[in-house]
């Protein structure tokens, strides 16, 4: 096949950098979050989290040594504009532009995410996601964060994961804001999108017509199975897809919310608050579609809960789990892809994130020997690369994630990471995991 391939690994900005009241940044909504008793496993927080701010060219060299192609990372949109509003912070862009240059001199493409979750808690007190006026100042934040880096990146994602920002921020309350309000989750799902149809105008009109733009979104994506061929658990796994992925996919690239659930939430009380020309703005052309890969769920139907929506249960499967719980169905991977290639065509699909969590041990040396987590790449990557021989689309594979990090809720319980991270002391350590994805890359460049 000759079309491109990129492999890349992915962080994000909350996760990595620490430094969190330098050079100007104020608090994102995941300070406070992790300042709030109980809401984050172990009372961590993202204070120091990898030191990257301070190590970035460390970092950089690392993801070198591993030959990947690209590196997907977000910034932090209170370091590029305190507060979300008015002028761009020069010192805190600054980091940006050092962290563009170094990856353009180490051969590595720079691949922008715009929200990774570090919402400024200033938008947050001002109603954050639920309130309109969000999507609007996001747009300005893109401008301003494509003026500062636009002459050198041409690979610019809008939005990470709006399900998780949306349901498990504002609607279940587990990740920041720790809001638990379905009716502002749904408010803050429309509001994500929009934010992502007006920020990719504004690329679009101040990218002019370079042929290197790229320019998209990140969804979490998981494959569901009905349990059964009744037509409860048929139901009931039609409302989990539509939840999930068709709520997304739908208006991205159809300009229509999926009329079965749209109508469902104005039911339930929570309407998608969906104003005239909207669908035309979130439906603008998306050169990339990035998808977030984990996991898979065979659901069955559940008795409605008593605030009437829909319920659904899961059905454990007798396979190897990861640390998050989550069941390793790489299979599920290529079904996934095969079917989005057949509902929505038209976008690059690219694996924006896959990995997982396991409960490494180190040696004396901080070597981490995780055979688990090498497996779990190598069945998933088999998994993507058989979907594209089968003709989808799919144009990059992204391991999540270069180092252990801070994952969300958890703290830094699980690691993620290919290379290891000791938080005492700040040491980066290869696992037999990035040998292994090294040397994948290296085979895979090889034979292309
Ligand atoms: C998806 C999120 O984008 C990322 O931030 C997180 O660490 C991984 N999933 C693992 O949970």
């Amino acid at each position: 096949m000759t079309q491109k391939f990129l492999w890349g690994v992915a962080t994000s900005s909350y996760q990595i950098e620490g430094a969190v009241a330098e050079d100007g940044r104020t608090p994102s909504i995941w300070d406070t979050f992790c300042a709030t008793p109980g809401a984050v496993s172990g009372g961590d927080t993202g204070a120091v989290a990898c030191d990257h701010y301070h190590r970035m060219p460390q970092d950089v060299a690392l993801m070198k040594e591993l030959g990947v192609d690209v590196y997907r990372f977000s910034l932090a949109w209170p370091r590029v504009q305190p507060d979300g509003k008015g002028a761009g912070n020069p010192a805190g862009i600054a980091f940006y532009d050092r962290l563009v240059d170094e990856l353009l001199a180490a051969g590595i493409l720079p691949w922008i995410t715009l929200y990774h979750w570090d919402l400024p808690q200033a938008l947050e007190d001002a109603g954050g996601w639920p309130a309109r006026d969000t999507a609007y100042r996001f747009a300005d934040y893109a401008a301003i964060a494509y003026d500062a880096l636009g002459d050198r990146v041409g690979q610019w994602t809008t939005m990470n994961e709006p399900w998780c920002a949306a349901m498990l921020g504002y609607v279940y309350g587990e990740h920041a804001p720790g809001r638990k309000d379905a009716r502002a989750g749904m408010a803050a799902i429309h509001h994500l999108l929009l934010g992502h149809g007006l920020a990719t105008k504004v690329i679009r009109d101040k990218a002019g017509h370079r042929d290197d733009l790229e320019v998209g979104i990140t969804l979490n994506l998981s494959h569901k199975i009905p349990a059964s061929d009744s037509p409860a658990d048929l139901a009931a796994t039609r409302w989990d897809d539509g939840m999930s992925n068709r709520l997304y996919l739908d208006p991205l690239l159809r300009g229509q919310y999926p009329a079965d659930i749209a109508g469902k939430l104005a039911e339930l009380g929570c309407p998608l608050p969906v104003l005239d020309g909207d669908l035309e703005l979130i439906n603008q052309p998306v050169d990339v579609l990035g998808v977030n890969y984990y996991t898979s769920r065979v659901v069955r139907a559940a008795p409605a809960g008593d605030n009437g929506w829909p319920a659904t249960t899961t059905v454990d499967r007798d396979v190897e789990r990861t640390a998050m719980d989550w069941e390793v169905t790489p299979e599920a991977l290529t079904d996934l892809l095969l079917r989005l290639e057949r509902d929505y065509p038209g976008p690059a699909w690219y694996i924006t994130e896959n990995g997982a969590a396991y409960p490494d041990t180190a040696d004396e040396s901080g070597y981490v020997d995780d055979t688990d987590r090498e497996r779990y790449l190598r069945t998933h990557i088999d998994a993507a690369l058989a979907a594209r021989a089968k003709g989808v689309n799919l144009q990059g594979y992204f391991a999540w994630s270069l180092m252990d990090n801070f994952e969300w809720a958890y703290g830094y319980d699980r690691r993620f990471g290919i290379v290891r991270v000791d938080y005492d002391t700040q040491k980066r350590t290869p696992k037999r995991s990035a040998r292994y994805f090294a040397e994948r890359v290296a085979a895979e460049k090889g034979a292309s």
